[in-house]
């Protein structure tokens, strides 16, 4: 059985300290029912003195959301703690989170104190939240570069004087792993009723080290991880929640897990990254873009023959679909005949090739190949071993006129033209073609998309054909878009076999 450590969540506090990240009470309270739903233990919810928004956002939280204990943020000021303990009132599980500077750059040039007084401070603000909730967390600023003998007699003093969590910031995301990691074992080593509090790691990111040193300051002890959805925070941020998350459960032999429900991990870093406008950087670890995807042909090969040569999480486990095969001019056939079968095509070996070599073509002049446009390559081969009708011949009025569009279809030797009406020219060659049709079908889906940019550019159209239950998609590339949408509809025709009508004379 693995012992519990705690997730104590600062995307609304830390996080959203972040200039242009800032939400409104509304969409704080979205954030927190998601950090509920994914199964945090503390949402610090927000600093209520800073702002009256602030405040009503703790205090809305504390009505919305049961589950996880609220935390409201103060310095070691007793209006703070007032005004803290006034916006959790509502709060079913409630923590006020209480501290000060204890480096000597906090306690001589921000606090203007020293060592002693400090230390009075401190225990004078955890008594005084005591006499609000029975959770006092305490928070000694910095303590990334205190001197660990003073740290520890921080420590003892607001453990004595009640503090039931007591956090070691590395603030300034100074520290490596081995000195924070070694922090946390000389507190637990030398405080003495350490054992009467949990002990916090909330480590800054500004060398890279977060996540590195959260998981030294676990493995010497700390059972509460202070941490942000996407590692958003002040300047290069906080330990992410994903990142600790998922190493602890890769690393089952660490005898250390959270209550979070993984799968949500994903859809929690949309949520943040959409409402804080801080898009994820694409090779984030766990919910980066390409956190799931192969590019290379070697990787591709190797992924397709085993995941686990690849990769060390299986995507599902923070709810994502699936891993992406991301072709490229890179990507080997073993990938690209992958894809093709997702979407439905077994080719032979010698479609296969054929394909392959204009998909590299393709490749070479587009850096993203999608589904569309494979299913634009494998289009015409596949079609032509599938039905011999062919469009022959078009041409529409357009303008001022009601629009209108002659048709020549070839049924394999039988040619017939036909004349029709729509709403567009596209509208009245459908028209046209359908009435030369046996079947009634209809179109359930069209998008025209430009591939390039100005008036010479090929329109591609993607079309989404019915016959009672039967569903196909066609494709085509023109640089005349009515050309474009009658031969993607032809495409879908020939998909679905459909025959020449029989006129009944
Ligand atoms: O980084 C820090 O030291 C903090 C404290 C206020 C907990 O955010
Ligand atoms: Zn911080």
């Amino acid at each position: 059985m693995s012992d519990k450590l705690y997730i104590f969540d600062t995307t609304l506090r830390d996080g959203e300290q972040v200039p242009g990240c800032q939400l409104n009470t509304v969409e704080k309270m979205e954030v927190a029912r998601m950090l509920e739903g994914l199964g945090v233990d503390v949402i610090e919810a927000g600093f209520p003195i800073s702002s009256p928004g602030d405040f009503a956002s703790v205090q809305a939280i504390s009505k919305a959301v049961s589950l996880p204990t609220i935390c409201a943020l103060t310095r070691a000021v007793e209006k703070d703690i007032d005004v803290a303990a006034d916006a959790l009132s509502f709060a079913k599980r409630k923590r006020i989170h209480t501290g000060i500077g204890v480096s000597p750059f906090h306690i001589y040039d921000k606090l203007k104190s020293n060592p002693d007084e400090i230390i009075a401070r401190a225990v004078a603000a955890v008594k005084y939240a005591k006499r609000y909730v029975e959770d006092v967390e305490f928070y000694a600023e910095d303590a990334g570069r205190a001197d660990h003998e003073y740290l520890a007699r921080v420590v003892e003093a607001v453990i004595k004087a009640g503090a039931t969590v007591v956090n070691i910031p590395d603030t300034t995301g100074y520290c490596l792993p081995h000195q924070y990691g070694a922090k946390i074992k000389y507190l637990m080593e030398n405080v003495k009723g350490v054992h009467n509090a949990i002990l916090s790691t909330h480590c800054h990111n500004d060398l890279g080290m977060a996540t590195a040193n959260t998981l030294a300051g676990v493995l010497n002890g700390a059972r509460q991880v202070e941490v942000t959805i996407n590692g958003i925070g002040e300047r290069a941020g906080n330990t992410s929640l994903e990142e600790v998350v998922m190493t602890l459960r890769c690393h089952k032999n660490l005898g250390v897990d959270t209550d979070i429900k993984s799968n949500l991990i994903t859809k929690a870093s949309h949520l943040v990254s959409s409402l804080m406008n801080m898009p994820v950087q694409s090779n984030k670890a766990i919910v980066g873009r390409n956190a799931f995807a192969h590019s290379s042909g070697i990787h591709q090969d190797g992924f397709l023959k085993n995941r686990e040569n690849y990769e060390i999480i299986n995507p599902t486990d923070v709810g994502v679909n699936e891993s992406v095969i991301a072709l490229t001019a890179r990507s080997g056939r073993a990938a690209l005949n992958h894809r093709l079968e997702l979407i439905g095509y077994r080719l032979e070996q010698s479609e296969l090739d054929e394909i392959y070599t204009r998909f590299l073509d393709l490749a070479d002049s587009k850096k993203d190949i999608r589904d569309e446009d494979l299913l634009f390559l494998v289009g015409d081969v596949a079609n032509v071993k599938e039905s011999n009708i062919k469009l022959k011949h078009l041409q529409v009025m357009t303008g001022m006129l009601v629009p209108s569009a002659t048709i020549g279809m070839s049924f394999g030797e039988s040619e017939r033209l036909a004349t029709s009406t729509g709403n567009g020219p596209i509208d009245a060659a459908v028209n046209a073609i359908k009435s030369l049709i046996n079947e009634d079908v209809w179109i359930s889906e069209f998008i025209l998309q430009s591939m390039t940019k100005g008036s010479d550019d090929i329109g591609r159209v993607h079309i989404q054909v019915r016959c009672g239950d039967k569903v196909v998609h066609g494709f085509a590339a023109h640089t005349d878009t009515v050309r474009a949408g009658a031969e993607a509809f032809m495409d879908g025709l020939r998909k679905l076999g459909v025959t020449e009508k029989i006129e009944v004379k």
